[in-house]
C-alpha cells in the first residue's frame, strides 16, 4: 500500500529511484512520482497518475537531465485520501518549492491540521492527508523553534502527526540528507558502500546492497551517503535491527515468466520445502523464533486464527488439522471483524495471526487486541521484521521468498504448511499425538512439494479449459471439508484477477439457496474429496454434481486419479495426485490458481496488478 524510497549517494539518483519504484509497484499503482535534488539548491519533481510507465513517458518528455542530482525520493501510490490524479500524486512539495515528502499510510489528524494551516493562510494543492506534513515542516523550518534546522524541524513535525505512516522528507537546502520516519507502516534502511537507501521494502535496493536495518515502531532515521542514525521521535538513539537479506535480485525478478504471479505459482514446491526445512530436529517439531516454551503451549486451551483474504482461507484449512491433531477448539476469524465483537480471550488462548506481508492493518489491530486481552500471539509471516511479527510473542516465518504478484499464491501454500507445523508442535506439547505420529504427519507433509510439482507439470489442459471459459460471467466453486476453503480461495482468485463474479460454497449448502443460481451452461468447479479417505463425503459430492448437472451446470471436477465416479460424471476432469485428506488443499489449490491466472490473461488483464488492489493493505 504505497511504495516509498529515498536515495543518497554519489550516483545519479533518478535511475535508482525509478528502478526501485518499478520493483515496488506491486504496493500500489494508482500514480507515481519522484523528487530529485540537484545539489545546488534546486528541487525537481515529476509525478503522474496511472502506472509507472506514465511517469517514465513524462520524464522522457521533459528530459531526464532536468532531474539531475544524487539525492532523490520516489513514490508509487495506492490512493486513500483523494482520487488517483496527477494533483494527488506524491511527492508533495511545500509552497516555496524547496521541500518534498512521500508518504505511506494515513495521517489521522490531518483534518484539524489542515484547518489550522488554512487558517494560517496556507493554500493546499491536493486532496491528500500527506500535504499537511509538508506544510507543517515548511513552517517549522521557516519560523519554528528549530528554524533553519531541517532535521530538528522534521522531528518537531513528526511529533504532531497521528496515525499509521511512513514519511520521507528531503530539502533543497540540505542535499545529501534524507529524514524518514516509521509509525506502524514499514521502513527499512539499505546500507550501501558510500550510499544509503530508505524504502518500504528491501526489493527497492536489493540490486545495490543486501545489508539492511529494520526500523521499529515510532523510529526516525537520518541518512547521508556514509551514515545512518536511528532514534525515537524525541531524538533518543535506538539503533534499529540490522539484518542480511538472504535472497538476491533474481528472486525479485520475473526470471523469464510473463508475470511474477506465474513465477510464484511455479515456485510453490520450493516455497513449501523452505517453509518446512529444519523444523524436524531429533524427531521433534521445532518452531524457530518460537519464544513460547513447551509449557506455554501446554497451557493453551483454545486457538484463534485471525487473518484476511487468502491468509484467512489458509486459517480455515488449518483449523481442520489443528483440531484433529490437538483436540483444541479452533476459531478462525476475519481480522477485520475480530476486535469489534469482544471475542472471548485469555492467558491460555493462542492467537495465530497469519499475514504474508506482516503489515495488514486489520490483522495488526487484531494482534494488538489479543495482546491487550493477555492472549499469546504467534505470527505466521513471510516478511522478515514486519510489524505483525514484531508485536507478536512468537513468529514462524514462511520463507517462501518475495511474493510480488498482488494475488497471493506461494505464500498461501506456505501459510498452510506453517500453520500445520504449529498444529503439530501443539500436539507434541499437549501429548495428543504420540511422537511417532507427529513425525509421520511431518513426513507426509514433506512429500507434498513433489506432488505440487506433478500438478504443475500437468497444467496445460487446465489452461486450455480456462481459455474456453474466459468469457463466463459467473463461476461457482464447490467443496466439502478441507475442500470448502479451497473453493473459497478459488473464487477469490478468479474475482480479484479476472473480475468475474465468482463464489465458493460448501457443497452441502447448495440446496439451501445457491442452487437457484444454477442455469444452463454455468461453469461450476468442484473440489472432490478423496474417494478412499473421505468415502462418505465423496458419495455426497457425487450426488451434488448430479443435482447441478440436472439443472444445466457444466462441471469441472478436480479429483484424484482413482476417482472413477468423478471421471464418469465430470464434464471436464482435472486430475491431482492422491494425498492424505488434510494435505489435499496444498495440491488442489494449484489448478485453481492457474485457472484464474489464465482466464485473466485471456481477458487481457495484468495478473500482477489487478485493478483497485495493492499487495499490502496498511489501512483498515
Ligand atoms: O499480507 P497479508 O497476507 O496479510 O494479506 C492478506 C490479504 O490482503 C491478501 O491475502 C489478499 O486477499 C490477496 N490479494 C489475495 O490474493
Amino acid at each position: 500500500m504505497c511504495g516509498i524510497v529515498g536515495y543518497v549517494g554519489a550516483r545519479p539518483a533518478l535511475g535508482i529511484v525509478v528502478d526501485a519504484l518499478r520493483r515496488m509497484e506491486y504496493r500500489g499503482y494508482d500514480s507515481a512520482g519522484v523528487a530529485i535534488l540537484d545539489g545546488d539548491g534546486g528541487l525537481a519533481v515529476e509525478k503522474k497518475a496511472g502506472r509507472l510507465e506514465n511517469l517514465d513517458k513524462q520524464i522522457a518528455e521533459v528530459g531526464a537531465e532536468t532531474l539531475r542530482g544524487s539525492t532523490g525520493i520516489g513514490h508509487t501510490r495506492w490512493a486513500t485520501h483523494g482520487q488517483p490524479t496527477d494533483r494527488n500524486a506524491h511527492p508533495h512539495v511545500s509552497a516555496d518549492g524547496r521541500l518534498a515528502v512521500v508518504h505511506n499510510g494515513i495521517i489521522e489528524n490531518y483534518s484539524p491540521l489542515r484547518v489550522e494551516l488554512e487558517n494560517a493562510g496556507v493554500e493546499f494543492s491536493s486532496d491528500t492527508d500527506t500535504e499537511t506534513a509538508v506544510h507543517l515542516l515548511e513552517r517549522e523550518y521557516a519560523s519554528g523553534e528549530h528554524a533553519g534546522d531541517f532535521v530538528a524541524s522534521a522531528y518537531a513535525t513528526l511529533r504532531r502527526l497521528e496515525g499509521a505512516f511512513t514519511l520521507v522528507f528531503t530539502h533543497a537546502d540540505h542535499p545529501g540528507t534524507i529524514v524518514a520516519a516509521r509509525r506502524s507502516t514499514p521502513l527499512v534502511v539499505g546500507v550501501g558502500d558510500g550510499e544509503m537507501f530508505v524504502a518500504s521494502d528491501v526489493t527497492a535496493f536489493i540490486e545495490h546492497t543486501r545489508d539492511a536495518v529494520e526500523l521499529g515502531q515510532d523510529e526516525v532515521v537520518v541518512i547521508t551517503a556514509d551514515s545512518y542514525s536511528i532514534t525515537d521521535f524525541d531524538g533518543a538513539a535506538t539503533g534499529g535491527t540490522p539484518f542480511h537479506i538472504d535472497w538476491d535480485l533474481a528472486a525479485a525478478e520475473k526470471g523469464g515468466y510473463d508475470y511474477f504471479m506465474l513465477k510464484e505459482i511455479a515456485e510453490q514446491p520450493e516455497a513449501l520445502e523452505s517453509t518446512m526445512s529444519g523444523h524436524l530436529q531429533d524427531g521433534r517439531i521445532v518452531l524457530d523464533e518460537q519464544r513460547l516454551s513447551d509449557q506455554d503451549l501446554r497451557d493453551v486451551d483454545k486457538v484463534f486464527v485471525v487473518a484476511c483474504g487468502t491468509a484467512y482461507h489458509a486459517g480455515l484449512i488449518a483449523k481442520y488439522a489443528i483440531e484433529h491433531w490437538t483436540r483444541l477448539p479452533v476459531e478462525v476469524e476475519l481480522a477485520s471483524e475480530f476486535r469489534y465483537r469482544d471475542p472471548v480471550l485469555g492467558r491460555s488462548t493462542l492467537v495465530v495471526a497469519i499475514s504474508q506481508s506482516g503489515e495488514t492493518a486489520d490483522t495488526l489491530e487484531a494482534v494488538r487486541h489479543a495482546k491487550d486481552q493477555k492472549a499469546r500471539v504467534l505470527a505466521i509471516c513471510n516478511t522478515n521484521g514486519a510489524q505483525i511479527p514484531r508485536e507478536s510473542d512468537a513468529v514462524l516465518y514462511t520463507h517462501a521468498g518475495p511474493e510480488i504478484g498482488v494475488a497471493s499464491t506461494k505464500c498461501f501454500l506456505a501459510q498452510i504448511a506453517a500453520a500445520y507445523l504449529v498444529g503439530l508442535a501443539l500436539a507434541q506439547a499437549l501429548g495428543t499425538k504420540y511422537q511417532d505420529e507427529v513425525v509421520r504427519e511431518f513426513t507426509e507433509l514433506e512429500q507434498i512439494p513433489a506432488a505440487v510439482q506433478t500438478v504443475l507439470e500437468q497444467m496445460e489442459p487446465v489452461r486450455e479449459l480456462a481459455r474456453s471459459f474466459a468469457s463466463s460471467d459467473t463461476v461457482l466453486f464447490l467443496g466439502r471439508h478441507v475442500g470448502y476453503p479451497v473453493a473459497l480461495e478459488g473464487a477469490l482468485k478468479l474475482k480479484e484477477l479476472a473480475y468475474i463474479h465468482a463464489e465458493g460454497f460448501a457443497a452441502g449448502e447448495l440446496k439451501h439457496g445457491p442452487i437457484a443460481l444454477i442455469e444452463d451452461g454455468l461453469p461450476v468447479i468442484i473440489v472432490m474429496p478423496s474417494p478412499t479417505g473421505r468415502a462418505l463425503l465423496h458419495s455426497k459430492m457425487v450426488s451434488n454434481i448430479r443435482e447441478i448437472q440436472a439443472r444445466g451446470a457444466t462441471t469441472i471436477v478436480i479429483a484424484e486419479p482413482d476417482d472413477e465416479a468423478a471421471a464418469a460424471i465430470a464434464d471436464h476432469l482435472i486430475p491431482i495426485p492422491a494425498t492424505p485428506t488434510l494435505l489435499q488443499p496444498l495440491v488442489s489449490t494449484v489448478p485453481l490458481q492457474v485457472f484464474a491466472a489464465t482466464v485473466a490473461q485471456s481477458r487481457g488483464y495484468d495478473v500482477d496488478k489487478p485493478r483497485n488492489l495493492a499487495k499490502s493493505v496498511t489501512v483498515e
